[in-house]
């Protein structure tokens, strides 16, 4: 017995410290399964021993039962706001008030993101977390506790020893962007409603009167400051409160810096503004506070906000608009998007007069009208979108919005498969809009790398009927006198753009394979296509065999039978034996070869000289990096992103875009984010600029 308490209290005290370096610090010591082994051992001592649970072992976070209502609880010291500022003006003005009153030169702050999710007010008592509640009306708010007790970056004990007896803590309750999307993602499937913002989840989720509910929801604690503090001293700077809240094992987010006076803001303001989208987590603005606690006593408050402090906002990201009509655009694989006309609206730092609406189940499912006010967002340089309708600014006017019975380019018809998002033109290569996405695919970098032949031309060249598909370009040698005659285009021009199309003659069957623009088939797949069959020939037959198969099992196919059984006879297909390749891929692949048009430009292609170095199974296998996953992030000094992948594949490597314990290396450059936080807590080697350089080097 004795034994088992003291056994009970090691593995708390290891578990807890393992969760401290993990979600604190974010330098894990052990990976998950030996986390997860040490979990269980204490779960099982406490079901055997059940004297031994005390409320704050790590295994007690989900334990309470549904409440029926939140209690009210009044904080132990007034929950206060922050002021905002816009613009350089404004921000110049709250440092000149502060250096007058304390009659100062110049003025050290403390810079933090501004969180964009749910304030928290926590209260440990010797160490302990005891209560937890949301701000409410900043005196009193809701009892919170269960819930905030799942939240797994939440110390239910606070490390080391010498705490103050009472100990109000401040901070923000978030979930990252990913998660979000991941968890909309989820209650969608349900048939749930998601979620607007991450913002509006994370309080909805801190909402939940079911803590097990809570507990399903991904939600991060940052903390950023001190209400009261009772029993114990407190360092006398902001900066070196949060490094002792870190110590205490509370989560502070790692852009907190010290600055000097408003150029310091400044800096800081521009560069948050840089990182903002590669952030995890959602920040509307900074937060810059005097740094000094005698000097922030001598400013004191006006009304419900320090003088000490202010939030510097960025620009909205979203705002709301009227939706003036709809239009569908035809993309490469004749795929229709609605994209929204809108009255031009200025958001996150633009004027967005076209946002995307998706596809007609996001207009089903979000019920956009025409006429609606919407709510548009950009983020980064994402394409706008339209988040949601203002649903009781609805006019009786509005129009539900159709999608075309024919093509608005080709007049084609439109087809949209049963259990399909996204509706089709069956125009093909005869669609214009088709043959234009096609062709600027087809000479894209990553693809033929076809430098001077940019949209522009390509739409205009495809009106004039000189370019009706890929093969056309290398027959544009004839049209040189044509060319030169145009408008824009001088004899140099010509001469330039006729020398890229003959360079681009020389490439590699991956490129080529992707510039063809398959469905589904990305620059990885194509690379990865190549380097297993070889030869474009060995592709071809495989992928026509399995068309083949493929019509008879759809002549054959059991109607009642399950998508599983339907697929078996495939299943075994020397095409799928590729570990990428599920039955949507394969029947992509398949289809495209069948084709007699597309058979028709890849023999055209190749009879105009476009050619690649063979490529043999083996030679991949013999490749220095053969059989290696890398993941690229940050900024290197000297290459780009993509010359970087470009001597990683030619080495025989393989770049993805996401890490998991299957990465190999990561490359990470400056200014690298959560990808880094990931591949060290996964225990993936990091290579810098110079690994990389030395490891291609040996290759
Ligand atoms: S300090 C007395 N710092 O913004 C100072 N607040 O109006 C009170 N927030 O809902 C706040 N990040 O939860 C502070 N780094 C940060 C913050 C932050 C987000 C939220 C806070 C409150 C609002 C302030």
């Amino acid at each position: 017995m004795a034994d088992a308490a003291e056994r009970a209290a090691t593995l708390r005290e290891q578990l807890r410290e393992h969760n401290y370096r993990y979600y604190t610090l974010d330098a894990p010591s052990i990976d998950d399964a030996e986390y997860d082994a040490l979990l269980r051992e204490l779960e099982a001592l406490e079901a055997e021993h059940p004297e031994l649970q005390v409320p704050d072992s790590p295994t007690q976070r989900v334990g309470a039962a549904p409440a029926t209502q939140f209690d009210s609880v009044r904080h132990p010291s007034a929950m206060l706001s922050l002021a905002n500022c816009f613009d350089d003006g404004e921000l110049v003005d709250f440092d000149r008030r502060v250096r007058d009153t304390l009659d100062v030169a110049a003025v050290t702050y403390t810079a933090e993101p501004k969180l964009d999710g749910a304030a928290a007010n926590l209260t440990y008592r010797d160490g302990r977390f005891e209560r937890g509640a949301t701000r409410g009306d900043g005196r009193e708010g809701e009892d919170i506790t269960a819930n905030l007790r799942t939240i797994r970056n939440l110390p239910l004990r606070l490390r080391g020893d010498a705490h103050p007896a009472l100990l109000e803590i401040r901070g923000e309750v978030v979930i990252p962007r990913k998660r979000f999307e991941q968890l909309n993602q989820r209650l969608t499937q349900a048939g749930d409603k998601p979620f607007v913002n991450p913002r509006n989840a994370a309080a909805g989720s801190l909402r939940q009167l079911d803590p097990k509910v809570t507990d399903q929801r991904p939600l991060y604690l940052y903390v950023y400051g001190v209400g009261v503090c009772e029993g114990g001293a407190l360092p006398d700077s902001q900066y070196a409160l949060l490094q002792q809240l870190r110590e205490w094992g509370l989560p502070i987010a790692e852009q907190v810096s010290r600055i000097e006076g408003v150029s310091g803001c400044r800096d800081y303001y521009q560069a948050m503004l840089e990182r903002r989208q590669r952030l995890s987590f959602e920040i509307d603005g900074c937060v810059y506070k005097v740094d000094d606690a005698r000097q922030r006593e001598e400013l004191g408050f006006v009304a419900r906000a320090p003088r000490w402090a202010i939030a510097h906002k960025f620009p909205a990201e979203r705002a709301e608009t009227t939706l003036e009509s709809v239009e569908f655009q035809v993309g490469r694989t004749g795929a229709l998007t609605p994209v929204a006309r809108l009255s031009p609206v200025f958001v996150g730092g633009v004027t967005v007069s076209n946002a995307t609406l998706h596809n007609m189940d996001e207009i089903r499912r979000k019920d956009v009208r025409i006429g609606d006010r919407v709510v548009v967002r950009r983020a980064g340089d994402v394409i706008p979108e339209v988040v949601e309708v203002v649903a009781d600014k609805r006019d009786r006017n509005t129009q539900p919005i159709e999608l075309p019975a024919q093509c608005p380019v080709c007049g084609a018809a439109v087809e949209r498969p049963e259990g399909e998002a996204v509706a089709r033109c069956t125009g093909g290569l005869v669609c214009s809009a088709q043959r234009i996405e096609a062709l600027k695919h087809f000479v894209s970098r990553r693809a033929m790398d076809l430098d001077g032949l940019g949209a522009k031309l390509i739409e205009q060249l495809v009106a004039e009927d000189l370019l009706r598909g890929p093969v056309d370009i290398y027959r544009l040698e004839a049209h040189r006198e044509a060319l030169i005659e145009r408008e824009g285009l001088g004899e140099q021009s010509v001469a330039n753009l006729l020398h890229s199309i003959d360079a681009s003659r020389e490439t590699t069957l991956g490129r080529f394979i992707f510039a063809l623009g398959i469905r589904d088939i990305g620059e990885t797949m194509a690379g990865d296509l190549a380097a297993h069959f070889a030869t474009l020939e060995r592709i071809q037959a495989v992928a026509r065999d399995y068309a083949a198969l493929l019509d008879t099992a759809t002549a054959e196919a059991d109607p009642e039978a399950s998508a599983a059984a339907r697929d078996k006879p495939l299943a075994g297909h020397e095409l799928r034996q590729m570990p990428s390749v599920g039955p949507r891929l394969a029947q992509s692949l398949a289809r495209f070869f069948a084709d007699a048009g597309n058979r028709d430009v890849i023999d055209g292609l190749i009879a105009a000289g476009v050619h690649w170095p063979a490529e043999t199974a083996t030679t991949r296998g013999e490749q220095p990096l053969a059989g290696k996953t890398f993941v690229l992030t940050g900024t290197l000094a000297d290459f780009t992103r993509d010359q970087a992948a470009e001597q990683i594949t030619a080495a025989g490597g393989r770049v993805t875009s996401s890490v998991s314990k299957k990465t190999d290396y990561l490359v990470a450059g400056a200014e690298a984010g959560s990808k880094l936080a990931k591949a060290e807590r996964l225990g993936v080697p990091v290579l810098d600029q110079a690994g990389l350089e030395s490891l291609l080097r040996q290759a």
